[in-house]
């Protein structure tokens, strides 16, 4: 079985030292650095763009895993790639032609995700889940870290997982918001494959070993 993967949200590192907890996140068992780009528009809240990710980029030492949460994503397709992104994931209620989308991202070589907000029905995905790398699943609303966990995502993971196998596809399930050692496990369980994590990690005391607990509670070590 593969092992779970586990991406830190650097919207939770301390801004003024980003270089610091990118290394963090470098030596630590992490698996991919998990970029948060908002737009003040799609999401209430403007975190940071490409000057800022450019200058993250240069440090890092994982796959990017860059989280669009943008209105019209297409525009910057062609820039993550240059910037050596290795997923996008862009939004189903940001895209109007989404599948023209998964495809422009396939195109320009990296893998593609689509995220959707809670209240988005997992079934919408049914005609475009075997072009898919990589489903989010947002386990809270989209714009701000630190919030609480809805427990409805459960079975939001169960329902994608059954589509996932009746359609012998392949994507990833990722969940992200609100993740933590206490749902961990429960997550894994429900059959999630990535998890994405910001307060926990960077507000914990030891980072370094807050990815790590995570990871074993997440393997059920
Ligand atoms: C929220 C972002 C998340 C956020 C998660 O819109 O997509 O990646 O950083 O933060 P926590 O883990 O604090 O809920
Ligand atoms: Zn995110």
């Amino acid at each position: 079985m593969q092992k779970t993967k586990i991406a830190p949200s650097l919207l939770a590192a301390d801004f003024g030292n980003l270089q610091r907890d990118v290394e963090m996140v470098n030596n630590s068992v992490a698996d991919w650095h998990h970029i948060d780009v908002m737009d003040g528009v799609f999401v209430p809240n403007i975190s940071y763009g490409m000057p800022v990710i450019k200058a993250i980029q240069k440090h890092t030492t994982k796959p990017l895993d860059v989280h669009l949460m943008i209105v019209d994503p297409d525009r910057y397709i062609g820039t993550f790639a240059e910037l050596g992104a290795a997923i996008i994931t862009v939004h189903y209620e940001a895209c109007s032609h989404l599948h023209r989308t998964i495809q422009a991202i396939k195109a320009a070589g990296m893998k593609a995700g689509v995220a959707l907000n809670p209240h988005t029905n997992i079934n919408l995905l049914e005609d475009i889940i075997s072009d898919i790398d990589l489903v989010l699943i947002m386990s809270v609303n989209p714009g701000f870290g630190g919030q609480s966990f809805i427990e409805n995502t459960y079975e939001k993971i169960k329902t994608l997982k059954e589509l996932i196998q009746r359609k012998n596809a392949s994507a990833l399930i990722e969940i992200d918001g609100g993740v933590s050692t206490e749902n961990a496990r429960k997550l894994i369980d429900a059959g999630a494959d990535v998890l994405v994590a910001g307060s926990f990690v960077f507000k914990s005391e030891n980072p370094l070993q807050t990815i790590s607990e995570l990871k074993s509670v997440a393997d059920g070590i």
